[in-house]
């Protein structure tokens, strides 16, 4: 039996490389090579195997990757047997109805007897017919946003993210029908022994999540001042007090949300406080 886990990766595209980055950040070290379709990582049992993402779900359904990253939509639409161990946060979208710019719109009945373009059917089938509007569906596999324009279709139905796309091809969007963003899945019957090595790469993965946001952060308060200091920093648990050689003072160390930083920065230099450092955080395991 072969105990390493394979990831399936999209080969480039969006999601490729926060995807990439992710597992770096877990301190997995995958050994690229020039055009590889599989990666292997020497200090961990990890292997990756670069797909296209419309592959991803069936891939990982068929026990020929163990876990893979993409988008909802992509796994949404595929319909395969894979479960969602963690939500990513990356490569945010929305999969959305879009019709030329010059046409009004007044609610979904727009789309009855209308032609949509698609790399969606199984999504949009689904919300037709939830909404009770009959449209004909034309799947197309790629530069969807280009149907409308040449005649090829009324609307297209695709993955909004800036929206810059559907301004360069003159349309509008006009119904959100999901919102997505990229999510690790998994195969539901992983061996224990993988089981075990998905836990740690989560471990990890959230110990640099944590992390995202958060600063350490360092300042010197005299020591009559150390309660009133403690109370203007938000979300500040037990922070640590080392004297100063300077009597008098201490040194107060602690972790902050960045945001907050910058609210209570002017109040914590009026409260006396001196000396402030901010440094990053890598990772935070509790
Ligand atoms: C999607 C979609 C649009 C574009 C929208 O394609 O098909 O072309 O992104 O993004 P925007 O709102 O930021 O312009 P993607 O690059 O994901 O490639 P794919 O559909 O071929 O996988
Ligand atoms: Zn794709």
């Amino acid at each position: 039996m072969d105990n390493r886990l394979k990831i399936a990766i999209q080969t480039k595209g969006r999601l490729n490389d926060d995807s990439m980055k992710l597992i770096q950040e877990a301190g997995i070290y995958l050994e690229m090579g020039r055009r590889t379709l599989v990666a292997s990582a020497k200090n961990f049992a990890m292997d990756a195997l670069f797909l296209r993402d419309d592959d991803i779900p069936q891939t990982v359904a068929d026990n020929v990757s163990d876990i893979g990253i993409v988008g909802e939509n992509e796994m949404m639409e595929k319909q395969e047997n894979v479960q969602i161990v963690k939500r990513l946060g990356f490569s945010k979208c929305r999969l959305s109805l879009a019709i030329p710019k010059g046409q009004d719109y007044n609610g979904l009945e727009f789309f009855n007897g209308k032609k949509i373009a698609t790399s969606y059917p199984v999504i949009l089938k689904k919300f037709l017919l939830e909404s009770n509007i009959q449209a004909d569906i034309h799947v197309i596999s790629g530069s969807v946003e280009i149907a409308p324009g040449i005649g090829l279709a009324d609307a297209i139905f695709d993955i909004v993210s800036s929206g810059s796309t559907l301004v360069s091809n003159r349309l509008k969007e006009v119904e959100v029908v999901m919102k997505s963003e990229a999510v690790l899945i998994a195969n539901p019957n992983l061996s224990p022994e993988k089981q075990e090595i998905l836990d740690e790469f989560i471990f990890r993965m959230e110990s640099v999540q944590r992390a995202i946001g958060k600063k350490y952060i360092l300042l010197n308060v005299p020591n009559d001042k150390v309660n009133e200091i403690i109370a203007l920093l938000p979300g500040m648990k037990a922070p640590t007090l080392v004297p100063l050689a300077k009597e008098g003072w201490s040194s107060m160390h602690s972790v902050i949300d960045e945001n907050d930083f910058w609210v209570v920065i002017r109040k914590l230099k009026k409260a006396g406080a001196e000396g402030i450092l901010v440094v990053p955080i890598e990772k935070m395991i509790f």
